[in-house]
């Protein structure tokens, strides 16, 4: 049995988890800083870093209590080390590292896009290769081909705002608050998606994306119309940008040969999301592997789970490694 201690600290949320043998979760803790970074509409990166430095131990602490495992029962220790922001970054990877040295077992650095890839994949980590991966959070929005294990093939990404980023600059003009996915998700569903005709950006042009026009679009309108339904706009943007994310992985999937749709990523939360593509794996005779909610944000898990693997294959990452805010995905190997 191997026990893994998983750390991400890569953004806003101070998490931790042991996986065993890199698929069993024995624990999950996720500490999020919402409340700190909601008066300010976003994530302040001072804020955050400080706020990682103080819930970090006890982070650690309620994971292994909740897996039940001491210590001395881990047999390595991974964190997050890159992309993300670099204070938030190094808090994570300097207690991996500190932890692995004092135990005595190895540390794993890995990269928070194949942690985000890596928990889908754990929905069926024997599934068939090759994948269409669609990868959809705050920072990023891509989509990657798995050709072979750990062999990824970016295949397009956004030109400007990331898909979560247009939630959440969304979810401003609303006057919906931060975080913005999970607040344009709720009110979506009482909107009337029909309602207002946005655009979809680049839908029929290749496999990047852009979303900073479509943000543009809703400001417009709801500058011009400022008694509208607030409700039919989250509802009505929110199909743009799921049209044009379905659209894509499923184009690139017909690319790619993949018989296999992924997604991972705190946009993957999004309830219209899963369900369209649920509805276009169907329709395309395709298997769909999404992690389920709490997977899709930021946390532990996907780090242990990847960590496991990557010491299989690649050893474990030297003492001497950083964070890398700018960790590309194709880098990792
Ligand atoms: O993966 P994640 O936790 O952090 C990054 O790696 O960026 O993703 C956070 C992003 C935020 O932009 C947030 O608004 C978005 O994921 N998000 C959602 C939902 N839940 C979180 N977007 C749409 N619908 C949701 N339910
Ligand atoms: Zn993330």
């Amino acid at each position: 049995m191997t026990l893994i201690l998983g750390i991400e600290t890569s953004c806003d949320e101070t998490a931790a988890a042991v996986v065993e043998n890199g698929r069993l979760i024995r624990s999950s803790v996720i500490s999020s800083q919402i409340d700190l970074h909601a008066r300010f509409g976003g994530v302040v990166p001072e804020v955050a870093s400080r706020a990682h430095v103080e819930l970090i131990n006890s982070v650690i602490a309620e994971a292994l209590a909740e897996a039940d495992v001491q210590f001395g029962d881990l047999d390595a220790v991974a964190a997050c080390q890159g992309p993300g922001l670099i204070g938030a970054l190094l808090v994570g990877v300097s207690a991996a590292k500190a932890l692995a040295l004092t135990l005595d077992v190895p540390y794993v650095g890995v990269n928070h896009l194949e942690g985000h890839l890596h928990a889908a994949w754990l929905q069926d980590p024997d599934v068939a290769l090759p994948l269409a991966v669609l990868l959809v959070s705050g920072g990023h929005t891509m989509l990657v081909a798995v050709v072979e294990d750990g062999r990824y093939q970016v295949l397009g990404q956004t030109v400007d705002d990331a898909a979560g980023e247009a939630f959440d600059k969304v979810a401003r003009i609303c006057g919906l608050g931060y975080p913005g996915g999970p607040a344009i998700d709720r009110l979506a569903i009482e909107g009337d998606a029909r309602s207002i005709a946005f655009p979809r950006p680049m839908i029929y042009e290749g496999l990047n994306f852009s979303f900073s026009g479509l943000k543009t679009a809703v400001l417009n309108h709801v500058r011009r119309n400022p008694d509208g339904d607030i409700r039919d706009v989250a509802a009505s943007f929110q199909e743009a940008v799921v049209d044009v994310l379905v659209h894509k992985l499923l184009e690139a999937a017909d690319i790619s040969g993949a018989a296999t749709l992924v997604m991972g990523g705190g946009v993957a939360a999004n309830s219209r999301l899963r369900e369209r593509l649920t509805e276009a794996g169907a329709a395309s005779g395709r298997t769909v592997l999404v992690p389920r909610m709490d997977l899709c944000t930021d946390n532990g898990v996907m780090i242990a789970a990847t960590a496991w693997w990557r010491l299989r294959t690649d050893g474990p990452t030297s003492l001497a490694g950083g964070a890398n805010p700018s960790l590309s995905l194709v880098s990792t190997r």
